[in-house]
């Protein structure tokens, strides 16, 4: 044996007992603890606990000696670390009895119980218990070991207040009390803890504000109050925070307060202040903070402009300013360059430069321009508010299925649409058939890899799950912030939605795994319908299928299913970077008799577009019938008459027209043929039409209105626009066509028809 020091027998003694009630069977007591052989120092990367701030669920077993004391005869254990090792049973009294200890890392178990009351005499400089099932108060015999510099309870189940006596802990540089159940409010002895660098709250039930006194961590460098229950606003004392390089905090109560002041923190990286009912301006010193990298101002009630201090931004990878009502044109600069920036659901104003088309990838624009834009020509369905139903859907739907995160697949005679988009960080992705699209937003924090996982697909076995609909579990879409996805084109009226959940991310046995708590919020039609929904409580268990089911209004066309993170459940297990919400399937079923000719005028749009053959038939015998009579050409009968034909479906007023095509204005004239011009329009329920407007000079005009009916009657051609309808009032006389983006209408309305025609 190359090492003359021993361990101390009483220390030995001590292991052994740890051993045993740890199930801790592979330390070998044949071999000295302190030689470093056989199973007493055995690890893998380095990660989460005492030591690093990384981000791996590493598996280490580790007991590290000083073999100093004594003139170099004696050793004692000055450090344990026992990570991911599925350890049970009650935390040992007899590490107390390890003199020497310094740092113990014990994240990642599956310990229960609280702190022993003979830890308080040990000299621990760190100590993690991340990731176990600790319950009861905030343990007493912690407050007393004043030697701790790095105290994590990270992930366990402790409640009620933290205790005054943590004002003791005056060497505390990082404190994680993070994902328990504390309660209350911070005691202001949190002010002693000037040291602290690292302090993270997050994931409680706190209650009261946050207080004035954060402003005396001076050395802070790390803060996170995500989704803790406190109340707003941020005081101004943050702004002597100046090492900041971390700031996380989200989800705040209380009333809208103007931005903190944050303008000396020049180190900061990683800025999120999501929901903190934050209004008034972006203040342009944000774009001086050069080392920027994560953004995220999300869903606050911030107004005017992006400032142009933005420009200079280089560094930021992930730009969130979601759900704000931020106006102005967007910066052109923004939009170029490659990174994620996410400006959806604000107030922009439309310009010639801005986008013509739905943005893929990088830049997520859904509903991002003010309404007052919607009216123009350009602005593509998905920037505007309530994605209003573009022509180029085939014909409205009234039932949606989609697979999330998954592949077509059929179950029980429906068949769930893909959804296989594997981006997700600043997103708007337009689904098959473009019946259904998602707008995704956020990136996964702390989880040290390069691309995100916004598709899960099962860790555990599902279990209690049919083989027939399984296949709607084994992948599910997840998201680290915000996640909606819209049915579009829908019939107006009552749905059932269901949500299909299944907890895929967290195992059913007895190992760590098994402690990850999933927490998001579901919204239908911008209510909130499920809080705090946890799906393994509600399915009883991982790797179960639950529904649940709701019933929504639609009406104007569109159905928003919005899915948030509030800052809520672990972020840790079984790895950095798992939460947020997650959603299996999606099914939607009309709660109405399926579309009659009913006077629902939304009814009779769809049926004439969804067999504008048949009504383009019709037309031309009335037509036809008129054209005899005389009625066209000259004066044209009022269409009391066409009414008594018995096709009031197609028939527009001429009052509508107008209306969407504002008075047939020159600037939403978007070509004209060979019988007279074609306007752009947009009817009340948001519908876009082509209209094309008959000269009604002359009689030779009128006959080849009628020729044109009959030879789109005749003309089968996928590419061709559908016909709405005709407009026959005083003397106008018009044709109503689906509207077509790209050149579909122009090829259509003056190419083939017109040649054809001639
Ligand atoms: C064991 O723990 C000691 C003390 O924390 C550390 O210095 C050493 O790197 C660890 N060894 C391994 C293999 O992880
Ligand atoms: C906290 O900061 C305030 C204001 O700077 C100061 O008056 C107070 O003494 C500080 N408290 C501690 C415990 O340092
Ligand atoms: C922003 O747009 C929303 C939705 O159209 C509207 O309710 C809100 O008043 C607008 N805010 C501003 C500042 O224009």
């Amino acid at each position: 044996m190359e090492r003359a020091a021993l361990v101390l027998h009483f220390a030995v003694k001590a292991l052994r007992e740890i051993g045993r009630k740890l199930g801790k069977t592979d330390w070998n007591f044949e071999e000295d603890p302190c030689s470093g052989r056989d199973n007493w120092i055995k690890a893998q990367d380095d990660e989460d606990g005492v030591g690093g701030g990384g981000a791996k669920a590493g598996i280490e077993s580790n007991v590290t000696c000083d073999c100093s004391f004594n003139d170099n005869t004696t050793c004692h254990v000055i450090a344990i670390a026992l990570k991911a090792q599925n350890l049970t049973g009650t935390v040992p009294p007899e590490f107390s009895r390890l003199h020497y200890l310094k740092s113990l890392d014990l994240s990642r178990n599956c310990l229960t119980g609280t702190i022993p009351a003979e830890w308080a005499s040990m000299r621990l400089e760190e100590f993690s218990l991340m990731g176990n099932r600790l319950s009861g108060p905030f343990p007493k015999a912690l407050t007393r070991i004043t030697s701790l510099r790095n105290l994590t309870i990270e992930g366990n189940r402790f409640s009620g207040p933290i205790p005054p006596e943590i004002g003791n802990l005056i060497k505390l540089q990082k404190l994680i009390l993070s994902s328990n159940a504390f309660t209350g409010e911070l005691p202001v002895e949190l002010s002693k803890l000037t040291k602290l660098n690292d302090m993270r709250i997050s994931d409680n039930l706190f209650s009261g504000k946050i207080p004035e006194f954060i402003g005396n961590w001076t050395s802070i460098e790390k803060l996170q109050m995500e989704g803790c229950s406190l109340e707003g606003p941020i005081p101004s004392s943050i702004s002597a925070l100046k090492s900041l390089s971390d700031l996380r905090i989200s989800d705040l109560k209380g009333r809208v307060s103007s931005f903190p002041p944050l303008s000396d923190m020049h180190s900061m990286k990683t800025l999120i202040l999501r929901k903190c009912l934050i209004g008034g301006q972006i203040p342009a010193y944000i774009g001086a903070m050069k080392k920027l990298k994560n953004l995220d101002l999300s869903f606050n009630n911030l107004t005017g402009e992006i400032p142009s201090s933005f420009d200079h931004l280089v560094r930021v990878d992930f730009m969130y300013l979601t759900g704000n009502e931020l106006i102005g044109t967007i910066p052109s600069w923004l939009l170029g360059r490659n990174k994620n920036v996410d400006l959806s659901y604000n107030n922009f104003t439309w310009e010639s430069s801005s986008p013509t088309d739905c943005p893929r990838g990088s830049v997520n624009l859904v509903e991002s321009y003010a309404s007052s834009a919607d009216k123009l020509n350009k602005v593509p369905p998905c920037l505007k508010r309530n994605f209003p139903c573009a022509a180029s859907s085939k014909q409205y739907k009234s039932s949606l299925y989609i697979n999330c995160g998954g592949k077509e697949t059929n179950v029980a005679g429906v068949t769930y649409q893909a959804d296989n988009e594997q981006r997700g960080a600043s997103m708007y992705y337009s689904g098959q058939s473009q019946s259904w699209a998602f707008s995704s937003t956020g990136n996964f924090l702390d989880n040290d890899i390069d691309s995100d996982d916004y598709v899960e697909s099962n860790t555990s076995v599902l279990s209690s799950i049919s083989v027939h609909d399984s296949e709607l579990y084994t992948t599910a879409r997840a998201s680290p912030l915000s996640l909606t996805y819209y049915g579009l084109c829908l019939f107006n009226g009552n749905y059932t939605v269901r949500l299909h959940f299944a907890e895929i991310k967290f195992s059913n046995d007895s190992s760590f795994n098994s402690l990850g708590k999933r927490i998001f919020d579901v919204y239908i039609q911008e209510k909130l319908v499920l809080k705090d929904f946890n799906i393994e409580n509600e399915a009883g268990g991982t790797g179960k299928a639950i529904v649940k089911t709701f019933t929504a209004v639609v009406s104007s066309k569109t159905l928003k299913i919005h899915f948030y993170w509030a800052g809520r459940g672990t972020t840790g297990i079984p790895v950095r970077g798992v939460y947020g919400p997650l959603i299996s399937a999606i099914s939607v079923d009309p709660d109405f008799k399926l579309p009659s000719l009913d006077g629902n005028r939304s009814y009779v749009v769809n049926a004439v577009a969804g067999s504008a053959i048949a009504a383009a038939v019709l037309l031309i015998l009335i037509f036809g019938i008129m054209w005899r009579k005389g009625w066209l050409g000259s004066k044209l009968s009022p269409d009391k008459e066409l009414k008594s034909l018995d096709l009031q479906t197609g028939v527009f007023t001429l009052r509508q027209i107008k209306a969407a095509t504002e008075n047939f204005d020159v600037g939403n004239k978007i070509g004209e043929g060979g019988f007279g011009a074609v306007y752009k329009g947009q009817l009340s329920d948001g519908t876009v039409i082509a209209v094309k407007q008959l000269s009604s000079k002359s009689k030779q005009g009128n006959r080849e209105f009628v020729n044109e009916i009959g030879l789109i009657s005749g003309l089968q051609h996928p590419n061709l626009v559908k016909l709405y309808g005709c407009c026959i009032e005083g003397n106008q006389l018009s044709l109503i066509y689906e509207y077509m983006e790209n050149n579909c209408l122009s090829r259509a309305l003056f190419g083939e028809l017109g040649t054809l025609s001639d």
